[in-house]
């Protein structure tokens, strides 16, 4: 096991009518402005509640973060926190209007041009580049990202996704209640169960670091989603199986599995590239990509594809290939249970797409991915192939 420090302030509150907390969370004397994306929390009557949540205070409100939120749409955002002295932000929706209002709040005061903090990839941005940081907090609608409960955001600009990752922008609160995600179409609770289940691979599957409670932690995440992911896309008021898909995608990435133990990330990185030239949905590349790579790095993964197979799967037959074969083959099965493909022909994509991918991954510096930076353009490739 490596070193490792574990900090994580955001205070969450889990369950039904919750909203009440707000009043005692959010600065009696704070100016607030509302962010959200386009139109389901005030279709489904939820910004009113949260405004009545916030009962005398001054509240703005700022709609329209879409989906993979774009760096221009957040700086208009960051004009109006500057210009009207908002002091606390609160986002409701998904991983997109909370990812963004997590860039809101470090563009809105930062001292030059904010396109620079899209080049800080998997570099912290401390309050040496950014002096002052706007507080915020969430109400969560949409279980994948995580982002309710980390300090990470994914911005889009121009041709590409950008991390962002600072210890400034951790919500200072999360609101999880599960009611809040009965309205989402199937394929986004899909979406978000492939999600959070691929953030806890990057995690797991790599190469072992004798990281057992780690281990245990993220098998645990793993088989409860594949234990209620079918469950909650087919019944969506169903609250103890969408109660556990928010819990587990918010476990999934809060970084309290990541402590200590080598992390992989390349099925994200190939993937958010199908997003930002496809307008694929994140949750969807993941699916894409994730059984091909597995396929493709069976060698440098196999001690942790074999612990998957017996402890996720429960496969105890078989050569240790076939195990790890039957393993791959049941995850992309998972995947499609939730209705969601998994091969790039499917979505209209062929292998005269992919050079254009590469080249992509070549210009966003994406070259030396995975736990073991060995992962060349040319790996990337064979994955997208293997996806086809
Ligand atoms: O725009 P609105 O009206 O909110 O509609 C959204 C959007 O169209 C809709 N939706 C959300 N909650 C709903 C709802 N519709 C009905 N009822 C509800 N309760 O769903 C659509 C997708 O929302 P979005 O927020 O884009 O989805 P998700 O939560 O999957 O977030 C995806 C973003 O998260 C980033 C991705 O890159 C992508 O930009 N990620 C953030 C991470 C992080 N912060 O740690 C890690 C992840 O790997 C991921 O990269
Ligand atoms: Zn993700």
């Amino acid at each position: 096991m490596f070193n490792f420090d574990f900090y994580n302030p955001t205070r969450i509150l889990f369950g039904k009518d919750r909203l009440g907390a707000i009043d005692t969370l959010v600065p009696a004397d704070a100016k607030v402005l509302i962010t959200f994306g386009g139109g389901s929390a005030k279709k489904s009557g939820l910004i009113d509640k949260v405004k009545a949540a916030l009962g005398r205070r001054q509240v703005e409100e700022f709609c329209g973060i879409e989906p993979n939120p774009r760096y221009e749409t957040l700086m208009k955002a960051a004009a109006i926190v500057r210009s009207q002295n908002i002091d606390f932000i609160l986002a409701v929706g998904g991983g997109s209007v909370i990812d963004g209002t997590k860039f809101i709040c470090l563009a809105t005061y930062y001292d030059g041009d904010a396109r620079d903090l899209l080049k800080f990839g998997f570099r912290h941005i401390t309050s040496e580049v950014v002096k002052k940081v706007v507080s915020f907090g969430a109400v969560l609608t949409l279980p994948a990202a995580g982002s309710e409960m980390n300090s990470g955001a994914v911005v889009s600009y121009e041709h590409g996704k950008f991390p962002v990752l600072s210890d400034m922008t951790f919500p200072k609160f999360s609101i999880l209640d599960p009611t809040y995600t009965f309205t989402l179409p199937k394929i986004q609770v899909a979406n978000g169960i492939v999600d959070a289940f691929v953030h806890v691979g990057e995690q797991y599957l790599t190469f072992p670091v004798a990281a057992k409670l780690q281990d245990r932690m993220a098998e645990g995440i793993l088989q409860t989603l594949v234990e209620i992911g079918v469950t909650t896309v087919n019944e969506p008021e169903n609250y103890d199986a969408r109660a556990n898909h928010v819990w587990s995608a918010t476990m999934a990435l809060n970084g309290i599995i990541a402590v200590g133990v080598p992390q992989d990330w390349a099925t994200h990185m190939i993937g958010h590239e199908l997003t930002a030239r496809f307008g694929i949905d994140h949750g969807q590349t993941l699916a894409i990509v994730y059984p091909a790579l597995l396929d493709v790095r069976k060698e440098q993964k196999r001690a942790k594809l074999l612990q998957y197979a017996e402890r996720v799967w429960h496969i105890e037959n078989g050569s240790e290939d076939e195990k790890i074969d039957l393993a791959i083959q049941k995850t992309r099965a998972f995947f499609e249970s939730l209705g969601i493909k998994t091969r790039l022909s499917e979505y209209g994509i062929t292998a005269d797409d992919i050079p254009a991918l590469i080249d992509q991954l070549k210009a966003h510096g994406m070259v030396a991915l995975s736990e073991t930076q060995d992962i060349t353009p040319e790996i990337s490739q064979k994955i997208l192939e293997k996806a086809m």
